[in-house]
């Protein structure tokens, strides 16, 4: 069916690498003066992770780095994708910078450097301190400064050895499922939240690109976005404005302002409207641009919508994978690498993009430990086509200079807990046994010949 797929075809310089965030497998939560983060306090709330599970210690990668920096450099990657927990660094969100949290990420770098994995940090991935949230969090306008002074000390500590640098990670998430539809920390609900929060993002996104910008010499800076292509459940017009307005919100909603083109417009769509109303009020709007040198794509699926009048402000509703008896993975997501390759193309010719990263790319499944092996041929399967996909976007003129599975190994998956498995590396979370799965085995055969 397809051609042979090796990794010189997609060329020499090409960054290969795994993704993690600190959330979702540092642990160590109050070790060595961390403060809370949201996620902390939300996962101890009832009801809110399935099956319970909380990122306590979640792959305890806080005392098992070097182990998996080994894991990923033995499958053959070259870079290493990894956040930083911002209370970890700055316990308080603001104020006193513990020692220990730098220290740990310097350890962590260092270690990279050594086994020659290019680091590639992300300054936010969802975590924020649980001391910035009782002021506010996202959605206070006092956010711009917090971050700024995170971004700083990061900067300062990291940037003589750090040259690539991921600002936000997919601010469509953390806002909307966080400030919007409270199914992740910190679990707010209502245009009240989300509306500030977005703007805070636009603007946080941009003056993150500016202080790596002035405090790193030689950096390379993206930021990264989820994106998913919409069609309409039907031709009928009510599904085909649907489907516009749920693509303004997952396509286009954090990347056209940070191009200078501002918020998206829509006729009839009324969140957009109150959007726009706030962005008269509120200061700052010039400063939503930065020139990034790579933007981040993150496509976890494809998506089907139809007019819905009853859900508040998108009047859309999802018509679901399963439903609709189309290939996907243990998440219910739609398995559709055309649809990546298209995403890829349409974020390319947005004038101002230079370089595309693919920074996470991954599927969870129903992965089974078998007489100490994980045979999960469908996620090799997933990968290959969603690389060949890629390879055919860059044959045709895009720059994609970077591809990251998500993630290295299971981890704790927000609002899914443990339960759904996206790793090359299976862990057993009691034991923290690793076992590497047969995609991990793929990617080393793929990467080293
Ligand atoms: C992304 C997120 C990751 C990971 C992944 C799989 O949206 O950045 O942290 O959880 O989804 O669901």
């Amino acid at each position: 069916m397809h051609t042979a797929l090796t990794s010189s075809s997609f060329g020499k310089n090409f960054h290969w690498g795994v993704a993690i965030s600190a959330a979702q497998n540092e642990g160590a939560w109050n070790l060595h003066g961390r403060g809370a983060s949201i996620w902390d306090d939300f996962a101890r709330k009832q009801g809110k992770i399935k099956g319970g599970g909380r990122p306590l210690i979640a792959c305890d990668f806080y005392h098992r780095y070097k182990d998996d920096l080994l894991l990923a450099k033995a499958m053959g990657f070259n870079s290493f994708r990894f956040s930083i927990s911002w209370s970890r660094i700055l316990p308080e969100g603001m104020g006193r910078v513990n020692k220990e949290g730098i220290a740990f990420y310097d350890r962590v770098i260092d270690a990279c450097l050594e086994l020659g994995l290019t680091p590639f940090v992300t300054l936010y991935h969802w975590d924020l301190p649980s001391a910035l949230q009782k002021e506010g969090g996202w959605a206070s306008h006092q956010m711009l400064k917090w971050f700024s002074r995170f971004v700083q000390v990061c900067t300062q500590a990291f940037g003589d050895r750090v040259k690539h640098w991921i600002v936000l990670n997919e601010p469509m998430g953390f806002t909307s499922l966080g400030y919007m539809l409270g199914k992740h920390a910190p679990g707010k609900t209502g245009l009240q939240y989300f509306l500030p929060a977005v703007h805070n993002a636009v603007l946080c996104q941009a003056e993150g690109g500016r202080i790596v910008r002035a405090n790193v010499p030689r950096a390379i800076i993206g930021t990264s976005f989820s994106c998913s292509e919409v069609h309409p459940h039907t031709q009928r017009e009510d599904d085909i404005k649907a489907a516009r307005r749920a693509d303004i919100l997952l396509n286009r909603l954090f990347i056209e302002p940070l191009l200078g083109r501002g918020y998206p417009e829509e006729p009839g769509f009324q969140l957009m409207d109150k959007l726009h109303l706030h962005n008269k009020a509120w200061k700052y709007t010039e400063r939503m641009q930065f020139n990034f040198d790579f933007i981040g794509i993150q496509n976890y699926f494809s998506t089907t919508v139809r007019y819905q009048p009853l859900i508040p402000y998108v009047q859309a509703m999802e018509v679901k994978a399963r439903s609709r008896k189309v290939p996907h993975t243990a998440m219910g997501w739609e398995i559709a690498p055309d649809s990546f390759y298209r995403m890829l193309k349409r974020f390319w010719l947005y004038g101002g993009v230079k370089e595309i990263m693919v920074t996470e790319s991954g599927a969870a499944f129903a992965d089974q430990v078998l007489n100490g092996q994980v045979n999960d041929t469908e996620r090799v399967d997933y990968f290959q086509q969603y690389l060949q996909a890629l390879l055919r976007a860059k044959k045709e003129g895009v720059n994609i200079s970077g591809y990251f599975a998500w993630t290295l190994t299971d981890n704790f998956e927000w609002a899914e807990g443990y339960k759904a498995r996206f790793g090359l590396v299976h862990v057993d979370h009691t034991t923290q046994l690793r076992t590497i799965k047969s995609s991990g085995f793929w990617f080393r055969n793929f990467l080293l010949g």
